[in-house]
């Protein structure tokens, strides 16, 4: 059964070779992405962020750090200890965001947000404090200035109408003033991605990348000034959100898209985009899983050829299941429970099967994330003109924490993928959080140090041009 099998898992099992093509095609899409006249176009959008310095251990002072990416909302109050070049979460509170809400109109969402941190500020006892607001906001947003942030798309099962191409510290900002029971002070944007580089930075001062691979995926860097052609301004760097999971949004992946990733893209809600992150993250790879163990009973190569009601429920394979599978002491007897607990009928061989299908979609997705990774490293390299370079990224995201063998596939891959670049993996701590609170203090010792130079940013965001 599993040499029958093999033919229908081909097409997800790409080739070091192949992985190199799609790094470089990857590459030609971040130079695309961070052109002048070619942003426009490009699929990799390449989002300047505005943050210029990574934390050299001076930062400190308490602050709020606001987190929405996923199905939870997280208002923090996060303390930055110059002295133990620590960053200490004080508390935090979780608010459920309601799956009907993340469809729902845009002023709900929002004054949903506004009356959490209200309650949250009126229980740390902190209503008339204005403390520096860090807001983790984790979708592709065009960065105007620190503290103004155009969505340009709502990602991972979200669809408020109406927000697209609006400020999301407007939209705050009023939802906090129709209360009127409490105030904001200033307030920085930040991608989950930035936020889990800065969090890392703290602790290592060579940590110039962030990754997220978790329900959604993502990467940022620290570019050279000189490329970011949209910004004005040759000297120094610039942290660029690249926003990788729209890679193969203009077709560039087609060849190595699969009748299934098509069919995840077609039934999702945002169809036609994101479609690298369609293939890699944690919101999609117990689908791709779900529709392969359907085709493999249509074929007869698994449950004698009987798929149960359950199993033709969308998303009902969840992505945890894939990593409860692969567990090498536990795996296949937690497959067999869960196969059980999908009312299929199963054999010894089928366990077998399920198990070889979840690794295949991992592993494909650990082994793509590894070329887009690598070709950032490269870039890095090339870009300061280095023999060898030697970088941290920070990484976070439940797919790279949880899954047992992904982070070393990964490592593995882009170890062969980017011979010339050492990389040190850090797992963040809280990078949506923390991370946050590390930014605002970033920009507030930017500010501190040299008011001029607050100026100075602000006249350059202003700077990014309108096409
Ligand atoms: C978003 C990114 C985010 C990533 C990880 C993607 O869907 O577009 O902004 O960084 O998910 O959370």
């Amino acid at each position: 059964v599993l040499q029958r099998v093999q033919p229908v898992l081909q097409p997800l099992r790409l080739s070091l070779d192949k992985l190199r093509d799609v790094s470089s095609r990857l590459h030609k899409g971040l130079v695309q992405g961070l052109g002048k006249h070619s942003h426009h176009r490009a699929a990799v959008k390449m989002l300047p962020t505005f943050v210029r310095a990574t934390p050299d251990g001076t930062e400190k002072g308490d602050f709020l750090a606001l987190d929405l990416g996923g199905t939870n909302f997280r208002v923090l109050h996060v303390r930055v200890l110059q002295a133990e070049q620590k960053v200490v979460k004080m508390d935090s509170q979780i608010c459920v965001v309601p799956k009907d809400m993340m469809t729902g109109a845009t002023q709900q969402l929002f004054d949903h947000i506004a009356s959490c941190l209200g309650d949250f500020i009126a229980s740390q006892e902190l209503k008339g404090q204005t403390l520096p607001l860090g807001f983790t906001f984790s979708f592709p947003c065009e960065q105007k200035e620190i503290d103004k942030s155009i969505l340009i798309r709502w990602t991972k099962g979200f669809n408020c109408p109406g927000v697209e191409g609006r400020d999301v510290v407007t939209l705050l900002r009023d939802a906090v003033r129709r209360r009127g029971d409490y105030d904001i002070g200033s307030v920085a944007m930040v991608n989950d991605t930035v936020g889990t580089m800065m969090s890392c930075g703290y602790k290592d001062q060579s940590c110039e990348i962030g990754m997220i691979i978790g329900t959604g995926t993502n990467a940022c860097y620290m570019e050279e000034m000189k490329n970011v052609k949209r910004v004005e301004g040759e000297d120094g760097r610039m942290c660029i959100n690249t926003e990788w999971g729209g890679f193969g949004d203009d077709g560039s992946l087609r060849d190595i898209q699969t009748e299934f990733d098509q069919m995840v893209d077609k039934t999702s809600i945002n169809p036609g985009v994101h479609i690298f992150e369609k293939m890699i993250s944690g919101m999609y790879l117990g689908e791709i899983v779900r529709l392969l163990l359907l085709r493999l009973s249509e074929e007869k190569l698994l449950f004698k050829g009987q798929k149960s009601e359950v199993l033709q429920t969308p998303e009902i394979f969840q992505t945890k299941f894939i990593s409860e599978i692969e567990e090498e002491d536990t795996g296949l007897d937690n497959a067999r429970r869960i196969l059980t607990q999908l009312d299929l009928q199963w054999d010894e061989a089928d366990v077998r099967v399920v198990r070889l299908v979840c690794d295949t979609v991992s592993s494909r997705s650990a082994r793509l994330c590894a070329a887009a990774l690598a070709t950032i490293a490269n870039k890095m390299r090339l870009n300061r003109g280095l023999d060898r370079l030697q970088t941290t990224v920070g990484v976070d995201g439940t797919v790279y924490r949880k899954h047992p063998n992904f982070s070393e596939e990964l490592q593995l891959t882009v170890r062969l993928l980017a011979p010339e670049c050492s990389i040190t993996f850090l797992v963040s701590e809280d990078g949506s959080g923390k991370g946050a609170a590390m930014v605002t203090a970033v920009a507030q010792r930017l500010c501190v140090l040299f008011p001029c130079l607050h100026f100075l940013i602000k006249s350059y965001m202003s700077d990014l041009k309108n096409e």
